[in-house]
């Protein structure tokens, strides 16, 4: 969308450069031209230093540099949650335009905070549930939107959280990560959650059954116990005319669609600094690709952990050792972030994008999940409407 984008870049400020801005946020910003990254801020002195002297930007630890600098328009917040509401706060106070990682605050009331400062400023918070924007989930959602959306959807996610939740409590992926897939349940139905009935076999390892207020079920299977050569993410939704899967962002299929093709392949994250055979294994491959990557990025690391003292790694393993694969498969961070800057320039146009709101639908439909977890029953969600079971879809 974005290299025809004729007028003056953006002036961004980056706050929080911790593991997931500096895969992604970060890079994005400093190649695309759209952004003017001129300042990036971190508490931690050594974080900064390094995403200062790799994007060219200024470094800070304090926040202030940035909401005084009038060069900065925009800043994308991507701090961990207890810290996003207040700085998510000030940041529009201070006039910027935001984009706001998930889940959007450390509560609901966090997040009525923030809309009622939104509201105050005359400005719109932009969500980071970009996996609206990942290429895989466009087009499944095209194929659906043809034929009255999704009856029927499953949504799996099996991640190994281990490697990078930690500081945060057993149990808290509900509502830092799980918000993707309350988000993906309502952007794919077109229906608000009506109710939640969670079980769990231990914390981070849940299922949730969803009723959408159009009457369509939603599954969805979470776990942060998996393993790193595991597909992440699936998608399988029923339709009236059969139905659509996707997996791991890199494969869609369409069943029952005599016009469309049946299988269609997206690129993952090519990066420069990526073994050969990875990058082509995540060219055009799909599934079949990505499988063969993340094998091999688990072998790697299993054998770091199973080094003996004085051993040393093979050079082409410890290469492999560093790839995460969960960052190479194209979940629309770019385009999310690049489809909100330009909205900085062109405010009256439509995005896709999801805000303050959806956040809160998210943060209320998690904390019915965990109600449903203690109380072992339903949980109506006070906000909407009861389902219409059945409801009659456009055919
Ligand atoms: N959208 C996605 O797909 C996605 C994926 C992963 C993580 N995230 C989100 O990104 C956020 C960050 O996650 P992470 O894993 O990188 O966390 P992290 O702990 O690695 O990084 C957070 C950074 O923020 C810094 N920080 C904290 N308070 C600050 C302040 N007041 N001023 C400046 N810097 C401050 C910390 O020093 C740290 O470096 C989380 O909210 C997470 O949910 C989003």
């Amino acid at each position: 969308m974005t290299k025809e984008f004729k007028v003056k870049p953006v002036g961004v400020g980056l706050v929080g450069c911790g593991n997931f801005a500096c895969i992604t946020h970060l890079p994005n910003l400093h190649q695309s031209s759209l952004a003017d990254l001129r300042w990036v801020c971190d508490l931690d002195e050594d974080r900064r230093s390094k995403a200062a002297a790799y994007s060219r930007a200024k470094g800070t630890g304090r926040v202030k540099d940035l909401w005084d600098d009038p060069a900065v328009e925009a800043v994308v917040i991507a701090v961990r949650d207890d810290q996003q509401a207040l700085l998510c706060a000030e940041a529009l106070k201070a006039g910027k335009k935001v984009y706001l990682e998930k889940p959007g605050g450390g509560s609901s009331e966090d997040i009525d905070g923030l809309l009622a400062q939104e509201k105050a400023c005359g400005s719109k918070v932009w969500m980071g549930f970009q996996k609206r924007f990942s290429p895989a989930y466009q087009e499944a959602k095209r194929l659906l939107d043809q034929v009255g959306g999704a009856r029927n959807l499953f949504l799996r996610m099996t991640d190994d959280a281990w490697r990078w939740a930690i500081g945060y409590p057993p149990g808290a992926l509900m509502r830092v990560d799980v918000c993707h897939f309350f988000d993906l349940a309502r952007w794919f139905t077109g229906a608000e959650i009506a109710s939640v009935y969670a079980i769990r076999s231990r914390p981070d390892d849940d299922s949730l059954l969803l009723q959408m207020t159009n009457g369509v079920p939603v599954s969805l299977i979470f776990s942060g116990h998996g393993t790193m050569d595991m597909p992440k993410e699936r998608m399988e939704a029923i339709n009236e005319r059969g139905g659509v899967t996707v997996e791991d962002y890199v494969e869609v299929c369409a069943f029952g669609y005599p016009d469309e093709a049946f299988r269609s392949t997206f690129p993952g994250i090519i990066r420069k600094d990526l073994p050969v055979e990875a990058a082509d294994w995540l060219k055009g491959q799909g599934a079949q690709g990505l499988r063969k990557l993340r094998r091999k990025a688990w072998q790697a690391r299993q054998k770091v952990s199973n080094l003996a003292p004085g051993e040393s790694l093979l050079e082409e393993d410890a290469r492999w050792a560093k790839i995460i694969p969960n960052f190479l498969r194209d979940q629309g961070w770019r385009s999310s972030l690049e489809a909100f800057l330009a909205s900085v320039r062109k405010p009256s146009e439509d995005f896709p994008a999801a805000g303050l709101q959806d956040a809160k639908c998210a943060a209320e439909a998690a904390s019915a999940a965990r109600e449903s977890q203690e109380s072992g029953e339903i949980q109506y969600l006070k906000t909407v409407s009861p389902a219409e079971p059945f409801a009659p879809l456009p055919s």
